[in-house]
């Protein structure tokens, strides 16, 4: 049995940061903006906004969407590269504000983290079936719930023109079941990652600001999400013509022109938002996966392609087939 998305929700801070109002804060342009990333504004969580309350409201937000309520989930997995704090993980506190009664834990893979965490759910989704299924009960078990969370604007330095424009905050939720048909749900998937890296994307230890080597980034992001969904479209017995919707990570408007050049998708089969919330890192594919569901753009047999890529380097893709609401 493999595992499908019954519920997406959404959390997006009020407050917006344009490209007008980061002229006003460093050495920028719109017109620069927007023609080297694509982005128009991004949103800044409010002083009592955290990673666990926006993470919090969309997983609200997704259960509601699923018809469910907190009693139903069976575990919380969090992808967040901008926890509260160091420890406890921002998962107990989502657990907590909700009032789940299942089991919580953050998972850190950068911008890759939602695809981790969603491959981190189905594994444990299959070894539940097969425990009961070995026990001679029923096969299934509850939903989990799987959480992309950031508030990426409080580790990003105001003054640096070369990140500040970059990044934005906010939360993407997605219930996750057994999936009900054969071919349906999670087909595949492939994770990645290349830790020597480390120095091109990261919060050096002690620091308080991100740094970033943003040119060797976009090289290498290109390279490794057409590896890495070429690679997941292979384990799934699929080509880029089956795709019906690509939703990827979304960073920069050019790395998903360059990537869908390469591995021939067109721009109209591909989830473009990140000119209205900038990289969200971790929140950015269920963000994008809500509002393409929110659009009518998933209803049921699609083939969808996500493919996330970010600090360490990590990435991640995966190829599910949507099933329709029951
Ligand atoms: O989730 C993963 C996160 N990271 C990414 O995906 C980032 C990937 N990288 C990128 O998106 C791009 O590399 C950036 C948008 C960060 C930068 O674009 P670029 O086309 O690679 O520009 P660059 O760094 O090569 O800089 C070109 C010029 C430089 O000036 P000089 O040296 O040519 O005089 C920069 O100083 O643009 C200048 N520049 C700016 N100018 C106006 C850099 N940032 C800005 C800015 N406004 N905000």
């Amino acid at each position: 049995m493999g595992l499908t998305i019954t519920g997406l929700g959404t959390a997006i801070p009020e407050q917006r940061l344009t490209n007008a109002d980061l002229e006003r804060m460093v050495d920028t342009s719109d017109a620069w903006i927007v023609e080297r990333t694509g982005i128009r504004e991004r949103r800044v969580a409010a002083p009592d906004e955290t990673s666990a309350t926006l993470g919090t409201d969309a997983a609200a937000a997704a259960l509601k969407d699923a018809g469910l309520t907190p009693d139903d989930i069976g575990l919380l997995v969090v992808a967040t590269t901008t926890p509260v704090q160091l420890f406890p993980s921002t998962a107990v506190r989502i657990q907590d504000s909700l009032g789940l009664r299942c089991g919580a834990f953050d998972v850190m893979a950068a911008c890759s983290g939602f695809v981790y965490g969603l491959v981190t759910a189905a594994g444990m989704m299959t070894v539940d079936a097969g425990l009961k299924a070995a026990s001679g009960g029923q096969p299934g078990g509850r939903p989990f719930l799987v959480v992309g969370t950031e508030t990426l604007t409080r580790v990003v330095d105001p003054t640096d023109r070369s990140t500040c424009i970059l990044f934005g905050d906010g939360a993407g939720a997605a219930v996750v079941d057994h999936s009900v048909e054969a071919d349906g749900g999670l087909l595949s998937w492939d994770l990645g990652s290349d830790g020597s890296l480390v120095s091109l994307l990261e919060v050096p230890p002690g620091e308080r600001w991100l740094r970033m080597e943003g040119k060797e980034v976009f090289r290498r992001a290109v390279r490794v999400v057409v590896e890495s969904s070429s690679t997941a479209l292979q384990k799934a017995g699929m080509t880029p013509e089956d795709v019906d919707l690509f939703v990827p990570h979304q960073a920069n408007v050019r790395i998903i022109d360059a990537v869908c050049s390469r591995i021939g998708i067109p721009l109209d089969r591909t989830v473009v938002n990140l000119d209205r919330y900038g990289n969200t890192s971790a929140a950015s594919i269920p963000l994008a996966l809500a509002e393409a569901a929110e659009a009518g753009r998933l209803t049921g047999g699609e083939v969808v392609l996500i493919s996330g890529f970010g600090a360490g380097m990590t990435w991640a893709s995966a190829v599910l087939r949507w099933e329709p609401r029951q």
